[in-house]
């Protein structure tokens, strides 16, 4: 069956949400789940603190193969949606993502949150110098460390057991004060409903007033908090779902 789209007009904003199914389909896997990442590689050893003090060497190994992999593929259909209903409803729209594979960005979207960091940014793990750009697909076994201080450097990602940065979630907030009064509509996409706080925007979003939908493959952990769950693939579901 055909989902009807979301009833978006000229006074509607929308916060959508989206996680690693979205990239599914442009062939990044997800991290749970039959082929998700998680089952080869155990969260606490390459996505925790405690987990690249004891070996960078692996953690570095595990992000510069999924750098060379996100390089190598290209956005779909879902993430081109995303992209042509931010020109749609311009200040009226903001993308927040779980994703760290830079596919919102290359598909044009640029009102966009990358909530858990990014792929091809790096930061030192000592120092103030900022984060930086960094395509760098280190050998394995090697570990980089920062021009200023010589320390090891590691990816700018958010790890298991770290905080958000504030200014995402000011954002975030920020939107939904000036969304007040006006119909809101949240969508998430391709999320397991796992990982707080993404898992709670939904909540958030509602207590905001907003109609909420889910498009995931399989039952999400939190589908049960959402006015309307479509099933299926995201690139196929998103551009009916936006009418875009
Ligand atoms: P998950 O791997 O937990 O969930 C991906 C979801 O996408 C699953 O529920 C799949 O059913 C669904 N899915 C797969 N293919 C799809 C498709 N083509 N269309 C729609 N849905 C599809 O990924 P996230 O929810 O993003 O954090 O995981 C949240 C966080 O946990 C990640 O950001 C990552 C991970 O640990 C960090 O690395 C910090």
């Amino acid at each position: 069956m055909v989902p009807a789209p979301l009833p978006l007009d000229d006074q509607s904003w929308l916060l959508v949400l989206t996680g690693a199914g979205v990239s599914a389909e442009s062939g990044v896997p997800t991290f749970r789940g039959i082929d998700g990442l998680w089952r080869n590689f155990p969260v606490e050893q390459v996505a925790s603190p405690e987990g690249f003090d004891a070996d960078p060497a692996q953690v570095w190994e595990f992000y510069s193969e999924r750098r060379a992999r996100a390089q190598d593929v290209l956005p779909n259909p879902g993430h081109a949606a995303l992209a042509a209903v931010e020109v749609r409803l311009g200040e009226r729209f903001l993308l927040v993502t779980q994703n760290v594979d830079g596919l919102h960005r290359r598909a044009g979207s640029s009102r966009l949150v990358e909530l858990h960091g990014n792929l091809f940014t790096s930061r030192c793990s000592k120092c103030a110098r900022p984060p930086f750009p960094d395509t760098t697909v280190y050998p394995a076994g090697s570990v980089p460390s920062c021009d200023v201080c010589g320390a090891r450097l590691r990816p700018h990602i958010v790890w298991f057991g770290e905080m958000l940065d504030e200014r995402s979630l000011a954002t975030i907030q920020a939107f939904l004060e000036r969304a007040q009064g006006s119909p809101l509509f949240f969508l998430a996409a391709g999320t397991s409903g796992a990982v707080y706080p993404a898992a709670g925007l939904v909540d958030v979003a509602r207590r905001g007033g907003a109609k909420s939908w889910l498009v995931n493959a399989e039952p999400a952990d939190n589908a049960h908090h959402f006015d309307t769950v479509v099933r299926g693939k995201s690139g196929e579901l998103l551009p009916l779902l936006l009418g875009v």
